[in-house]
């Protein structure tokens, strides 16, 4: 089966944040869902329930849901995953929301690499826990290198109970190596931290690089960890508001089902739960055509910038669609920066000092988009770029 990425859908009135959140006249290029159809199974498989007309109650364990991320684990990376060990969550953040109640306590340290994912921000305060920073740094290929020394010492403070890994990295794009991987997890296992990993957009890992899931790396690693996964980036379902949480100790398993229950979060939804199993069950094509379209989108963008808007340094993207546009050379503050690109290009993208220390001075674009919207907004941001 075939898809056809390149396929204009007008989301404007369809209750897209994405699309509706700016004027018509601007390309939205932020938020990070795609403008893909998703997958012909999925569309067929919810239309089928939908037409059945009663929408009760489903199951609260439905195994086929565990064992369709038990399947795709096995087919993409590799991993056995048991099927005890999977649980349906509500989605990523939620997960992490557990696990950081289970696993941690109010006053405690959270350790994450900045720049990072904006609502990690807010959920670690939010519920009482401090955040700790360890600042990813710039290399001399255009991408980032983990800092272990700072790493090292943020894991080993006192109140430093969790280590929320972005795995790959959003917004800089970065897949970690098994290298670096299994020194994060030697040092989390030295200092007693437990590990939360968010790999929502471990699909799409560019040529070159490997997703390696971190309770894959060992038996110790395993048990000192919950990995949160969620189809949505990569079948564009994000809207269905479904994921699960891999966590292989049973213990661990336990103490995070409990929060779980406290928040009576384990109901599920059918048409949650629907599209996480055909996606993974039957669409490995499209997960496939995918990335190789993104690839010829990333293409685009680094010969595009490199030719024609020198001033812009494009992140080494190695994973997601989501690329780190460093614009520093443009000399303008962040909310500045945003007024420029929102206001003179009509581009939207998001504006990086919401991704903590480290952030100000770089715009995320999202180029999870047909060929020719990309296009579109590239030739806006040269235009706007020119006239400064
Ligand atoms: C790293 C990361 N984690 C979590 C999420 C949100 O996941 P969910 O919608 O499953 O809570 C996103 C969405 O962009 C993300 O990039």
């Amino acid at each position: 089966m075939r898809h056809n990425f390149d396929e204009i859908v007008d989301r404007r009135g369809t209750d897209s944040r994405k699309w509706d959140t700016y004027g018509t006249d601007v390309v939205p290029m932020w938020l990070a869902d795609t403008d893909f159809k998703c997958p012909q199974p999925v569309i067929d498989a919810v239309v089928k329930r939908a037409e059945h007309g009663i929408y009760g109650y489903p199951p609260d364990d439905n195994k086929n849901f565990e064992q369709s991320i038990v399947n795709w684990q096995k087919k993409r990376f590799g991993w056995d995953v048991d099927i005890d060990w999977a649980e349906h969550t509500p989605a990523v953040i939620p997960a992490i929301i557990y696990a950081m109640r289970a696993f941690t306590q109010p006053g405690d340290n959270v350790v994450m690499q900045m720049p990072v994912y904006h609502p990690f921000h807010a959920i670690i305060p939010n519920n009482g826990r401090h955040i700790l920073g360890n600042q990813l740094a710039p290399n001399k290929e255009g991408g980032f290198d983990v800092d272990f020394a700072n790493l090292e010492e943020l894991l080993s403070k006192k109140r430093t109970t969790m280590f929320l890994l972005c795995n790959p990295h959003n917004p800089v794009g970065k897949c970690f190596t098994r290298e670096e991987l299994t020194r994060m997890a030697k040092l989390c296992l030295k200092h007693n931290v437990f590990v939360v990993s968010d790999e929502i957009h471990s699909d799409i890992v560019y040529k070159g690089n490997r997703h390696i899931p971190f309770g894959s790396l060992s038996a110790e690693a395993a048990a000192n960890c919950v990995v949160c996964v969620n189809p949505s980036k990569t079948f564009n379902i994000a809207g269905v508001r479904t994921g699960a949480a891999i966590i292989p100790d049973r213990r661990n398993h336990d103490l995070f089902y409990a929060r779980v229950e406290d928040n009576k979060a384990y109901g599920r939804t059918i048409f949650g739960t629907l599209p996480v199993e055909v996606a993974y069950n039957e669409c490995d094509y499209y997960a496939d055509q995918l990335l190789e379209y993104l690839e010829g989108n990333l293409e685009y963008l680094n010969t595009f910038v490199a030719a024609k808007i020198p001033k812009i340094k494009v992140t080494k993207t190695e994973a997601t669609y989501l690329v780190w546009l460093n614009c520093q050379a443009l000399n303008m503050a962040p909310k500045e920066l945003q007024k420029f690109f929102l206001e003179e290009a009509k581009v939207a993208m998001n504006e990086g000092s919401n991704f903590g220390p480290g952030g100000a001075g770089n715009m995320r674009m999202n180029i999870g988009c047909p060929r020719s919207q990309l296009q579109e907004a590239l030739n806006r941001i040269e235009a706007a770029v020119k006239k400064l």
